[in-house]
């Protein structure tokens, strides 16, 4: 069909795009961030403290069976109340830039209305704490923990959402944006609606295709209003702004042509349904007949924001095939022969990440760009006295870097790097078993001990690149 022809041509447009990582030394320029990101309900705990409201991740999570081993955010890490010293180990590794998510709950404990200075209190000492040793703080307004009252009323599927979280947005900026510079507003919106709207493994559990369209388009809209509101507010203050997608490419299982369709359909779902209406002003043609009645006169305006920058995450390309059970018809298929996979079952694929950084040069206009999460669980390699010798997180985070810096050299404008993450947390539906940290986290006593890939990222960053 005319649909796999065209997809043939386009797929091998980008391999042929994609270069291997060399493995020489790497140097990456002097202004290059480096930092780690992570979250506010994978890691904080304390979830009554300072007034905080319950969140749709603590009811999901306290709900029989939604998360493995029954785990839940109640401790988490206790960054609450541990942050100094998360920020001292930060520091000691030589990072220059902190991602980090502010709970909407805490600052809104019922979504709407006046701030919980209390709440907010919190995030101001942070980031006087992360100030103080040299490093800049990066807050996203969104990753994931939305109020649990806001869901009571439809949560992302009711449309008045993107004013409630406009409000939102402009009362942590005017606390904490005297001194917090970059700003990301929504971490993955396509997960959090493919997981938490369409399929339901996630919180708040909705299901069905018409619940991802409304948590999509309805997340584009106030992401569009909330960059709106602080570059008007901002200008004055030199205020960076961006969001945060998920960008993995998607290729058919085997190659095949049987499989191209499958492909592009996901690629629209996971990816384009977010990336094109802010960078190109329109929904993917695959989707639209889905968003057509939700999109209202003047909202692609509205969605289509200039930002200074886009953060991106990569994990590993998805291959897809036809599955007549998947919410689009789609569904995961095997990696070409060969390739390893993480702890999470997923493809290590370091060619990936070019290949997304590339294509948002030659197809998006090359767009100031930071890698906002990179990294990977596995099953902990234990060395001598329990220290984490975790050997396959180092030879990830290094292929990975190495394809980010093919991708410079090709002239991707590429600023920063953030690795997930800083410590060992709840990782939503996995709970604590799935762990990404480069700082171990004893689940008993919460004592933080830097594993080998903390003290070889510090190396990366004392040396400004990736040493042989
Ligand atoms: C993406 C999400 O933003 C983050 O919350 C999650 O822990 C990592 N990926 C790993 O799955």
């Amino acid at each position: 069909t005319g649909l796999a022809a065209s997809a043939g041509a386009f797929l091998t447009t980008r391999r042929a795009a994609v270069a291997q990582p060399s493995e020489v030394l790497a140097a990456f320029p002097d202004k290059f961030v480096w930092g780690a990101s992570t979250s506010s309900y994978q890691i904080e705990g304390a979830v009554t403290a300072g007034g905080r409201g319950p969140s749709v991740w603590d009811t999901f999570s306290h709900s029989f069976g939604k998360v493995a081993n029954g785990d839940t955010g109640d401790v988490a890490c206790d960054h609450y109340n541990r942050y100094a010293e998360d920020v001292d180990l930060m520091a000691k590794a030589g990072m220059n830039a902190y991602r980090f998510s502010v709970a909407w709950p805490r600052v809104q404990p019922t979504g709407t209305g006046p701030a919980n200075a209390e709440g907010l209190d919190f995030y101001d000492r942070l980031t006087d704490a992360l100030l103080a040793k040299g490093i800049a703080p990066w807050p996203c307004l969104y990753h994931w923990d939305l109020p649990q009252a806001l869901q009571d009323r439809g949560g992302w599927t009711n449309r008045d959402i993107a004013g409630w979280f406009t409000d939102y947005a402009q009362l942590v900026a005017a606390r904490i944006g005297d001194r917090a510079k970059h700003w990301t507003m929504l971490n993955e919106p396509s997960v959090h609606a493919i997981f938490g709207h369409g399929l339901g493994g996630h919180a708040p559990g909705m299901t069905g295709k018409g619940n991802y369209f409304k948590a999509i388009h309805h997340q584009n809209l106030a992401q569009g209003m909330a960059l709106k509101a602080l570059r008007a507010a901002g200008g004055a203050k030199g205020w960076q702004l961006g969001t945060v997608l998920s960008l993995q490419p998607v290729w058919p299982v085997g190659g095949l042509d049987a499989n191209y369709a499958a492909s592009l359909m996901w690629d629209a779902v996971w990816n384009r349904a977010c990336l094109d209406p802010l960078l190109r002003g329109e929904y993917p043609e695959l989707l639209r007949d889905g968003f057509a009645p939700l999109v209202k006169a003047g909202d692609l305006e509205a969605i289509r924001q200039p930002i200074d920058f886009l953060g991106i995450n990569y994990y590993s390309r998805m291959h897809q095939q036809p599955d007549p059970a998947g919410l689009f018809g789609t569904g995961y298929g095997s990696p070409p022969e060969g390739t390893p996979t993480t702890g999470m079952g997923w493809p290590v694929e370091p060619d990936g990440i070019a290949e997304i950084l590339i294509e948002l040069k030659q197809e998006y206009g090359n767009p100031p760009v930071y890698v906002m999460e990179n990294g990977a669980a596995y099953p902990e390699q234990t060395g001598p006295k329990g220290f984490v010798q975790d050997n396959d997180r180092i030879s990830y985070l290094r292929r990975h870097i190495l394809a980010g810096h093919q991708a410079l050299e090709e002239g991707v404008d590429l600023r920063g790097w953030f690795v997930w993450s800083l410590l060992d947390n709840f990782e939503w539906a996995e709970g604590y078993q799935r762990r990404f940290g480069l700082i171990e986290v004893d689940r008993q006593t919460l004592e933080r001990r830097p594993k080998a890939s903390y003290h070889w990222y510090a190396d990366v960053i004392r040396k400004k690149g990736v040493p042989t």
